[in-house]
């Protein structure tokens, strides 16, 4: 059976008591064009920066059946950085336990000034990660961006990396960020994007899609936080009308609605987030009128 066809069910979802998640198949899951090749890829992806964990399998279990669960939804992006601690190597064992390489969009960071040490860091990464090239390369935070992207050119040409990409979650940042955007070609760029913090979409996310740039949006939660501002809360009834069965879904829908939107990558550790993530992009999206809805309602608490 095709893996694009198999459902959730028979893969143990139905344990999890969710009718949404029982029924829903990867096939269902929401893919958009990378604007630079046209290659399709799953609209939620998996953060990774809690994933710097040791050895144990008491602290690399949870991490597994989180990746499990997103390869049974099909799999797609899955961020890291050389920065998340030993998240690197966590994933390239438990990517190659799962066997499941081929279901990845694999996306990693440069964060050096030098380009010999942005090299060995870039080298080290794809030894970490098993891989003998990446899907994507990233400066991570601006850090170098003038030494590194001479490098990430020169190895997207040879074949190590498929994409290149910038990233922030800065708003301090965004001003120089423009400017690199403007005036080089990238295939992405990762910004913070959520009901709390929409600044991105003032300038950044129309710059991406007028330059054909793929936009990646991280911190979707807040890191998190957006969950206790909500927490006292019902969903709304009009939010149901577009499928929102949790706050999740709620604010993943507002951030990847936005048209510039490629990809949202929420952090995951836990096998039930990675389908109630996934859930959210098996319906359609708020429509403009409704995300006025959203923020108005955010605003509101
Ligand atoms: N400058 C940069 O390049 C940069 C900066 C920041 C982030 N990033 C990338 O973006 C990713 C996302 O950022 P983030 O992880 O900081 O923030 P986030 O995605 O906004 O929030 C992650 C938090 O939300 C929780 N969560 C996820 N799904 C949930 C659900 N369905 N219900 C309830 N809680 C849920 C997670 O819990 P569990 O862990 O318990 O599942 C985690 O505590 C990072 O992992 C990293 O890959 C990049």
């Amino acid at each position: 059976m095709d893996r694009r066809t198999f459902t959730l069910a028979a893969l143990g979802a139905t344990a999890l008591g969710s009718m949404r998640l029982s029924s829903a198949s990867a096939s269902e899951v929401a893919k958009r064009a990378i604007p630079s090749t046209g290659e399709q890829i799953p609209i939620i992806g998996l953060g990774t920066n809690r994933y710097g964990v040791d050895e144990s399998d008491e602290a690399r279990a949870p991490l597994r059946e989180s990746l499990q669960r997103f390869r049974a939804w099909g799999g797609g992006m899955i961020d890291t950085a050389p920065m998340y601690r030993t998240s690197e190597s966590v994933l390239g064992d438990l990517i190659a336990e799962i066997d499941m390489r081929n279901t990845v969009f694999l996306a990693t960071k440069v964060d050096k000034n030098s380009p010999e040490s942005a090299r060995t860091q870039m080298l080290s990464s794809h030894e970490k990660l098993k891989s003998e090239a990446v899907d994507l390369m990233q400066i991570h935070n601006l850090r170098g961006w003038q030494t590194s992207l001479p490098l990430l050119n020169e190895w997207k040409e040879s074949g190590r990396a498929r994409y290149t990409g910038i990233s922030t979650s800065r708003s301090s940042q965004y001003e120089e960020l423009e400017m690199i955007l403007t005036n080089h070609n990238l295939d992405f760029v990762q910004l913070n994007y959520s009901l709390e913090q929409r600044e991105s979409a003032e300038r950044l996310m129309p710059l991406a899609a007028d330059r054909g740039i793929g936009v990646i949006i991280n911190r979707a939660f807040g890191g998190g936080r957006l969950f206790r501002a909500v927490a006292t809360q019902k969903i709304p009834e009009w939010a149901k009308e577009f499928g929102c069965e949790s706050w999740a879904q709620f604010l993943l829908k507002y951030a990847l609605s936005h048209p510039a939107a490629t990809v949202a990558i929420p952090g995951m550790t836990k096998a039930r987030h990675v389908d109630d993530n996934f859930a959210a992009a098996t319906t359609r999206m708020p429509t403009p009128a409704e995300r006025k809805l959203q923020e108005a309602f955010f605003d509101d608490l």
